[in-house]
């Protein structure tokens, strides 16, 4: 728990009162953004509104995925040393979590805010996982990835929660399908794509034609408003697959 937090905690059962107070609101926000380093963080992200920036919150914890991670760790199993790439790593509690399931394999861990990349470091220290402070993949390297995490990045909050009825200018399936592009180039053919907790669908993308859902995970409802690829909401979206195998690269 944070020092704010901690701080803040025992005002919890008060908070509805307090919050009437006059100037009670942004007198808290000053407050939390002297104390807390991860929302000075966030707040600094929101408000250089970087073109790559998806979710803005950090929110992570161990042990979050346990049945999304154990239906990938069965789909690596014939792998040895697999290159995993979790991109929106936030702290690195994700990729503690993996690591305990797959020992192996070799990690790379990438998010666009520079305070949970720093956090991550703290966290992993002593072992061999490489972080790096950035807001896109990039270009392919000399080794592509045999698996990338994508979990809980590709999505805004504000949408999940007031579904207004386009999602723009938050977010926009053309830049969902840029991430998707992105990713696509860097991962192996045979490799896998872990994604979860986004606003679009991949199976919308141009990519997901060269994919097949895995079998290690059955589909799911969404637990996230999803938009169409005319950043429209979509008013009831069926169960979609998470983890999904690429079959072919582009031609
Ligand atoms: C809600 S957290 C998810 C953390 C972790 N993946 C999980 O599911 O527990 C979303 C993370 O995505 C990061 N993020 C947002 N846009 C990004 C981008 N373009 N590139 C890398 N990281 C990004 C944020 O900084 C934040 O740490």
């Amino acid at each position: 728990m944070s020092f704010y937090r901690s701080l803040v905690r025992p005002l919890d059962r008060l908070k509805p009162r307090l919050k009437r107070l006059p100037g009670a609101v942004p007198l808290a926000r000053v407050l939390r953004y002297c104390l807390d380093a991860r929302y000075r963080s966030e707040w600094h992200l929101r408000r250089a509104r970087a073109p790559d920036l998806f979710q803005v919150t950090g929110y992570t914890m161990p042990g979050r995925y346990p049945v999304l991670f154990a239906g990938l760790a069965r789909a690596l199993a014939d792998r040895r040393a697999a290159r995993i790439l979790c991109f929106g790593c936030s702290s690195g509690e994700e990729i503690e979590s993996l690591r305990a399931l797959i020992p192996d394999a070799v990690f790379v861990g990438i998010d666009i805010n520079r305070h949970s990349i720093a956090l991550a470091r703290r966290r992993l220290a002593g072992t061999a996982v490489l972080l790096i402070h950035s807001g896109r993949i990039g270009p392919p390297g000399e080794a592509r990835f045999d698996a990338i995490v994508c979990m809980a990045v590709l999505q805004r909050t504000e949408l999940n929660q007031q579904l207004p009825a386009r999602c723009t200018p938050l977010l926009s399936f053309a830049k969902f399908e840029a991430a998707i592009a992105d990713f696509d180039r860097n991962l192996t053919t045979g490799g896998l794509l872990l994604l979860q907790h986004s606003n679009f669908r991949f199976t919308d993308t141009a990519a997901s034609k060269r994919y097949a859902a895995a079998a290690e995970l059955p589909a799911r409802l969404p637990e996230t408003a999803k938009y169409g690829r005319d950043d429209r909401l979509i008013a009831e979206a069926g169960a979609e697959a998470l983890l999904y195998r690429k079959l072919a690269e582009a031609a």
